[in-house]
């Protein structure tokens, strides 16, 4: 019954999205060419529902097979067109008609899995579009291995080529034996002119004609908002991702969106530069002068050294509306690009978008395998605010014959891991499941490398075939290129890859001193296992939580740059994320966000006693924010990470009470991880743990479904997950609280607080979603998209208590199979924000804890 009336609503929703974006994309459609490469006849539709066509009409010679891939990734967003594929053995060719003084998109997409006979780490290949290399020794597989995502996708934008048809030539390497190619879609688009000229940095004044070069799309970003899908774009069914993930350091400023009333105005510039939704969100620094005048808001971005990078930033303000109010400079690669930029002063008003195109070559210097974009005021002009903005931004590759660039190379780690694990049995083509997480007992804990380390010894052992968790390793990294690896500087001359990427900030001791007051006691929030907290200052005012380590911590130098590594690539909203580090003179640090409210579970109950403090409705949203970045976790990237440790404790709530995961797997290294005893003692905090996990030693991302079950449980009843004080029965509240919802009595131990205030259609979905997620067996449990849908239910039969009467039947306490609309673009590992993130403020709150308390009855 439910699921027929969402099924339908759903499908209710996909008519009125695809009548609302088709015309658009069809408009220009007489010219574009969507092919699913090995597509039977019929062809086959994507999940934005867009059709694609069988390609065999445009092959035109070579030898070739189609096959389907053996295995369907998870983190796949559409069947279409992956999983089918056209794979070549020798020189082979596609021949689109095209009209000779046009610009053209063509989209390649890749899928590297096994097709057939044919192993995808066999594949080295070039792809030459009339004359331009589009790709040479191309291998998907390393490329995919080393962006942690199952499949990639290419865009080029060709200049007019001169010639009423396009050749797209595919060759298998000569260099590799039993080489071949593939391919599994192509998009040809007809595109306007989008490029003119340039202005060229660090040539003062010159420009340079972009119209005849090629380019290839690095990346594309909405800046301040949220991923935005091909049929959202203006007509050119570009993808436009979130900035988050390439934001440097701490200060990443605060993200505006415009009010409902404000209309773009794109007076002469056409939509198609880029759609309203890009404009109406932006980044800015804040609202505090001394905090903008000591940073730069930037980003960081990978690319292949020696070649030319064109950088269009798209500007909109919609705040205000005379000049001289917010003027900045902008900075490519530390030079300056612009200076006193003044987006009204180019726009002439408020919410009229323009963009700036700005080229730098990048030299092959060492090292130089990043573009910087930053932005800091210009306090020249005397401008009325200290502050700079940024709505969009787009990095193109350009060349006029080549633009392909070696393979990213996989971290040595990742490498490490796989090796490891194809030792026994060959995983490459299986999701990949990691562990983090996890101090147990209030002492026993481990890291995460110990972990894998761990999990991986002990399958072997036991040679357990085919079992549910193939664990090797997990490493999800955004970015479009190399991830080589670089001495860190200052360091110990142990090499961390995050420097390289750019995205974890280096700091040196000095200006942890600085920060902490010499790590004064008094700034201590907490410790942990791997040492003290404290609370610090940088750049002026931004507050950081700073983990220092205890030199008497198990953990080594390896451990803690690993962490390093893994916990800068992963940020999202809500999950805590690592700003950078300092490694010096044998003292290591980690900096995190600070959360100014602390963890929920101080926000639910002191002690033993429930406290009046959040509402249901508050409640349901921490639990919402809390179950998204454990999603993200178990589904945002190629590898399932199961982060082991789910507890109150670990969910920390920010100074706008978005909740964020914490603790991945920071405590103290287990006594005998060398010789992979650890295995056999089951870790996490009792009250919380997972007993299928306790009877089996099986991990699987279930077994934080089970603890957010029992987090879910305590959120409701304000009480602690083990209470010895109390009477036996009651003593675990998972057993208690199962008890009373299977007799029908859970209202009487809810928090006394919430007492008459819940919807009780809204309690019992929630109740109803925490049981499940109790099952015994992990199989029963629902998977957190699953348990987010249901969450989600729940806030709105709270917030809209008589919309529920389209869900008639509340009997069944079934689970709608729902997907989230962000689902697909979860999986995609550049859209690592679930939601977008919101207006960040920079309220002062002084009452603040950082996680890693170690709670004595809470663990
Ligand atoms: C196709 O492969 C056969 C051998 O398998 C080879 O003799 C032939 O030349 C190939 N055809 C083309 C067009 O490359
Ligand atoms: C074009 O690519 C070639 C080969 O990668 C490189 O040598 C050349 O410098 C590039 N030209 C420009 C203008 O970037
Ligand atoms: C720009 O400057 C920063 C430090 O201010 C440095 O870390 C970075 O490597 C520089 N980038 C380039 C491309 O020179
Ligand atoms: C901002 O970046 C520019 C260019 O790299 C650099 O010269 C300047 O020192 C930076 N300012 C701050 C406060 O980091
Ligand atoms: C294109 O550039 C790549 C990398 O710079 C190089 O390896 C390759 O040989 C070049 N191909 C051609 C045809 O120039
Ligand atoms: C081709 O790519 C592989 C993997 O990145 C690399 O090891 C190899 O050196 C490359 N070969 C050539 C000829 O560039």
């Amino acid at each position: 019954m439910h699921t027929s009336v969402c099924s339908l609503i759903v499908i209710i929703i996909c008519v009125i999205v695809l009548l609302n974006s088709f015309p658009a994309s069809s408009d220009k459609g007489d010219e574009s060419l969507i092919l699913g490469c090995g597509l039977g006849e019929g062809g086959g539709k994507d999940v934005d529902g867009r059709q694609w066509v069988p390609d065999n009409k445009y092959f035109s010679g070579g030898n070739s097979t189609t096959s389907k891939a053996s295995f369907q990734d998870p983190s796949l967003s559409s069947e279409v067109p992956y999983m089918t594929s056209r794979v070549f053995t020798s020189e082979s060719s596609y021949k689109f008609p095209i009209q000779p003084d046009k610009r053209y998109w063509l989209r390649l997409h890749f899928y590297p899995s096994v097709y057939g006979n044919f192993n995808p780490s066999n594949s080295y290949f070039s792809v030459v579009a009339n004359g331009v290399t589009l790709l040479s020794n191309f291998s998907a597989s390393i490329t995919c291995q080393a962006l942690s995502q199952a499949y990639i996708d290419r865009e080029y934008s060709l200049a007019p080529l001169d010639s009423d048809t396009l050749t797209v030539t595919f060759k298998p390497s000569d260099k590799y034996k039993r080489a071949f190619a593939f391919i599994n879609g192509i998009q040809l688009i007809q595109m306007p002119g989008l490029f003119e000229s340039a202005t060229m940095v660090g040539y003062a004044g010159q420009t340079i004609d972009t119209t005849t070069m090629h380019f290839q799309t690095m990346f594309r970003l909405n800046v301040g908002g949220q991923y935005i899908s091909p049929m959202h774009d203006s007509s050119l069914s570009r993808m436009w991702y979130d900035d988050t993930p390439y934001l440097y350091g701490a200060a990443t400023g605060v993200t505006n969106q415009a009010t409902k009333d404000v209309q773009i105005n794109y007076k002469t510039m056409p939509q198609y530069i880029a759609p309203p939704v890009v404009y109406s969100t932006s980044r800015s620094m804040g609202t505090n002068k001394d905090v903008n005048m000591g940073f730069n808001l930037t980003w960081v971005f990978q690319i292949d050294p020696n070649s030319m990078y064109l950088t269009r930033l798209h500007f909109c303000d919609y705040y205000y509306s005379k000049v001289n109010q917010i003027v900045f400079n902008i900075f490519i690669n530390n030079q300056t690009a612009e200076a006193q930029a003044d987006v009204i002063g180019w726009t002439g008003g408020k919410g009229v978008p323009t963009y700036k195109d700005y080229v730098v070559y990048v030299q092959g210097d060492p090292g130089a395998d990043q573009l910087w974009l930053a932005l800091h005021p210009a306090p020249d002009t005397k401008p009325e605010y200290y502050d700079a903005i940024l709505n969009g931004v787009e990095v193109f590759k350009l060349n006029d014959t080549n633009l392909s660039g070696p393979n990213p190379q996989p971290s040595e780690m990742l490498m490490e891991h796989e090796e490891k694990a194809k030792g026994f049995h060959d995983t490459r083509y299986t999701r990949r499941t990691f562990v983090i997480g996890g101090a147990a007992g209030g002492a026993a804990g481990f890291v995460l490398v110990a972990a894998i380390f761990a999990f991986v010894h002990r399958q072997k052992k036991k040679k357990a075939p085919g079992s549910y968790t193939n664990t090797s390793s997990w490493l999800p990294l955004y970015g479009n290129s190399h991830t080589s690896t670089k001495s860190s500087k200052g360091g110990s001359g142990k090499s961390v890859t995050a420097m390289a990427q750019g995205l974890c900030r280096y700091f040196s001791l000095e200006e942890m001193k600085h920060a902490t007051k010499n790590f004064d006691e008094s700034n201590v929030i907490g410790v942990g296992g791997f040492g003290k907290v404290y609370k610090g200052v940088i750049d002026n005012g931004f507050k950081v939580a700073i983990k220092k380590s205890n030199p008497q911590s198990e953990q080594g130098v390896d451990e803690f740059q690993t962490e390093i590594e893994m916990l800068s690539k992963l940020r999202h909203k809500h999950l805590v994320s690592l700003i950078g580090f300092c490694e010096e003179d044998g003292e290591m640090c980690l900096v995190y966000d600070y959360m100014a409210h602390g963890t929920l579970r101080e926000h639910v109950y002191k002690g033993n006693k429930p406290l009046d403090t959040l509402t249901w409705k508050q409640r349901l949203e921490i639990c919402i924010g809390a179950a998204r970045g454990l999603h993200y976790l178990h589904t945002g990237a190629k590898y399932t990470i199961i982060h082991r440790d789910v507890k109150t404790t670990n969910i920390l709530l920010d100074e706008n009470w978005v909740a964020k995961v914490s603790d991945f797997g920071l405590s103290k290294t287990g006594p005998n991880m060398n010789n992979g005893h650890v295995s056999t003692v089951v870790k996490g905090s009792f009250g919380y743990l997972d007993p299928e996990y306790f009877r089996r030693q099986q991990l699987t991302e279930k077994s934080d479904v089970y603890s957010f079950g029992v987090v879910l449980f305590e959120v409701l009843c304000a009480r602690p997950v083990l209470n010895p004080n109390l009477q036996r029965e009651q003593v675990s509240l998972a057993d208690w609280a199962l008890y009373n919802k299977r007799r029908g009595t859970l209202e009487d131990i809810i928090d006394p607080n919430l007492k008459g205030k819940i919807n009780p259609e809204s309690l019992k979905k929630f109740a109803d979603a925490a049981e499940k997620c109790l099952s015994d067996h992990g199989l029963d449990r629902p998977s957190m998209n699953d348990l987010l849908w249901n969450l989600e239910f729940s806030l709105n039969l709270q917030e809209n208590p008589n919309s529920s009467t389209h869900h008639p039947n509340h009997e069944e306490s079934e689970f709608e199979e729902v997907s989230l609309e962000n689902d697909d673009m979860a999986a995609h590992y550049k859209n690592l924000g679930l939601g977008s993130a919101q207006q960040v403020s920079q309220d002062e709150n002084t009452a603040a804890i950082f996680s890693q308390i170690v709670d004595p009855t809470g663990r």
